[in-house]
């Protein structure tokens, strides 16, 4: 047999959206970096974000109204200290990204355009016209790329994390990864490894996440032991463009910024439904609000409801929203003079791989953050625009203690990469295997299946008997799926729906664990807020035995 190939770096990051590149571009200060990534590098989540990302910049904004607003959207389960930290730190954080070269949009005195969205009490978010994301993903690929220190892995798969006991706690040593192209297996060995890899949105049909959004991190950190937290509170963003088609895909975002910017909402019979629900923020009332609200009227026979800002001038329509004027247009909308169709999406995993302040979890040398991870930032629902910000906040507290880790584990744990590199096998079922075509289209039915069940008994508004329904559902799936896997071989459609299953458990599980209304988390079977439930559901290793 042929040594299986081992290949070592001081840092392993896993994703390169936001928080991976961020973090990677600092510890490459002190080291060699291998980013792992399961597509082309830009894809993830970072490359849509369309809104923007908050900073307090303006004279008459303050660190604490944003410490409050994020709270208020949060339903009061944030984690203050996570909470001030990123208000507190944000505005370096995203001064830094205009340094490295993002371009965002500008007054005409050369200041930064600040626009608002909902839950926001001041306009604090910076923007590049509708494309904020593509253009900190450029400018943050492009110095990555060119860093001497940094090695990219593309259309590589992380599938699992390599842990081990040393001095009674779990040590992760690196990840085992699939190289999607050659169809080989390899052991990327790291002295201290970031999670990046994003939310989970692929977990529901309708969402606003790229393909790769499978929860993948999420699934292998809990697979490692670590604890994973508030996976109940799934975001649905209110105004997805609506697609009578359909489909596998993704649901295009209309961004929250067109009702910033004076966007309302009515439904067929020209109300403007926002009075009944939430009289004072209308439309601007944080997202599971206006979300439910949505939801409500489809209930009550629409199909979608629609969204207006023609009422705005149309140079300054097109000027702020360019991408989805263009997107529209190719569906005969012209948005400086036409509604536009919209309905709910899946949009943002509040929930992840349990957090400190500084990105660790409780396995050493694991640290997480971005969408991944649960920091305590997002509470019970995710403000608007806070996600970029976390991702840059927690990236950059991550480094000094990774580095320190590091520098740790290279004077004391060199038996256990010894071990970890030696260990390595990817024989028979441990090794990669393309399905066969029968196989193929048994993980593409049993993927839609668990998407809609999650659709249907997980989403906006929930049941105590139908999220048993959909537990029933999940568990036997995995089930199923973790019995094919372990003797099959390893291959990504495999590796998804198992991790798909995993996340969706997790998120029916919390979400049977939380006996109240709180934030993204609506039961009508609790309908009401309960302080005495006011805690994080947390899913700790002790659970794992439900498998
Ligand atoms: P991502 O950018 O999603 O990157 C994850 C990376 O991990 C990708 O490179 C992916 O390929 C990789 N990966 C995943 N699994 C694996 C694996 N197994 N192996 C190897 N690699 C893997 N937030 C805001 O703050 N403001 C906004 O305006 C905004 N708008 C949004 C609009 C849209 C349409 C969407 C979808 C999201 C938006 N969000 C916004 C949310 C925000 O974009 C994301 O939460 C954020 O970009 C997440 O960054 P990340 O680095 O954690 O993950
Ligand atoms: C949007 O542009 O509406 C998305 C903003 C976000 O998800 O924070």
């Amino acid at each position: 047999e042929n040594t299986p190939p081992v290949r070592q770096h001081d840092f392993l990051v896993i994703g390169s959206g936001i928080a991976g590149l961020t973090y990677a571009l600092k510890v490459a200060e002190y080291g060699t970096v291998a980013i792992i990534t399961k597509d082309n590098a830009a894809e993830g989540c970072t490359r849509y974000a369309q809104g923007g990302v908050c900073a307090v910049l303006d004279k008459s904004d303050s660190v604490a109204d944003h410490v409050r607003d994020t709270i208020v959207a949060g339903a009061f389960l944030n984690d203050p200290q996570a909470v001030e930290v990123v208000c507190r730190e944000g505005p370096a954080r995203v001064l830094e990204l205009v340094e490295l070269g993002a371009e965002f949009s500008r007054n005409n005195d050369g200041s930064l355009h600040l626009t608002k969205e909902g839950g926001h009490s001041n306009r604090r978010i910076v923007h590049a016209a509708d494309m904020t994301g593509a253009e900190i993903e450029r400018a943050l690929l492009t110095s990555a790329k060119s860093h001497r220190n940094i090695h990219f892995y593309e259309h590589h798969l992380a599938v699992d994390l390599v842990v081990d006991e040393y001095g009674g706690m779990l040590h992760c040593f690196g990840a085992d990864v699939l190289d999607q192209r050659s169809g080989t297996m390899s052991r990327f060995l790291g002295l201290a490894t970031l999670l990046a890899s994003g939310g989970a949105g692929q977990v529901y049909p309708n969402t606003t996440n790229p393909h790769v959004a499978t929860g993948d991190g999420i699934a292998m950190a809990y697979r490692a032991h670590a604890n994973v937290s508030n996976m109940e509170f799934v975001q649905f963003h209110p105004t997805g463009l609506y697609n009578p088609a359909g489909g596998e895909g993704s649901t295009f975002l209309i961004t929250e910024a067109v009702r910033g910017e004076g966007g309302m909402l009515f439904n067929k019979a020209g109300e403007r439904f926002m009075e009944t629900y939430d009289k004072e923020r209308l439309e601007l009332a944080p997202r599971d609000v206006v979300a439910r609200a949505i939801h409500d009227q489809m209930r009550l026979g629409n199909e979608h409801v629609w969204l207006d800002i023609s009422h705005k001038p149309r140079d300054e329509v097109l000027h702020h929203f360019p991408n989805i004027a263009a997107r529209c247009l190719t569906l005969g909308i012209d948005i400086a003079a036409d509604p536009i169709p919209v309905v709910p999406a899946q949009h943002y995993t509040c929930g992840g791989v349990n957090t400190g302040l500084l990105g660790e979890t409780n396995v050493q040398g694991l640290y997480a953050c971005g969408e991944v991870a649960c920091s305590g930032l997002h509470g019970a629902n995710r403000l608007a625009s806070n996600s970029l910000l976390e991702g840059l906040v927690f990236a950059e507290r991550a480094v000094n203690p990774s580095v320190a880790h590091a520098e740790h584990a290279l004077r004391n744990c060199g038996r256990q990469l010894h071990y970890a590199a030696a260990s390595a096998d990817f024989r028979g079922a441990r090794g990669a295997r393309e399905l066969t075509p029968e196989l193929a289209q048994w993980v593409s039915a049993r993927r839609q299946e668990l998407r809609d069940i999650m659709w249907r008994y997980c989403g906006i508004v929930r049941r105590t008997k139908e999220l048993q329904q959909a537990r029933d559902f999940v568990v036997s799936l995995y089930i199923e799926t973790k019995a094919i896997y372990k003797n099959y071989g390893v291959n990504t459609q495999l590796v998804e729906l198992l991790n798909m299953a995993t996340v969706a458990e997790l998120t029916v599980s919390c979400a049977l664990q939380r006996k109240e209304s709180r934030g993204l988390h609506f039961s009508a079977d609790y309908p009401h807020l309960d302080d005495a439930q006011r805690r994080p559901s947390m899913i700790s290793t002790s659970l794992k035995t439900r498998y």
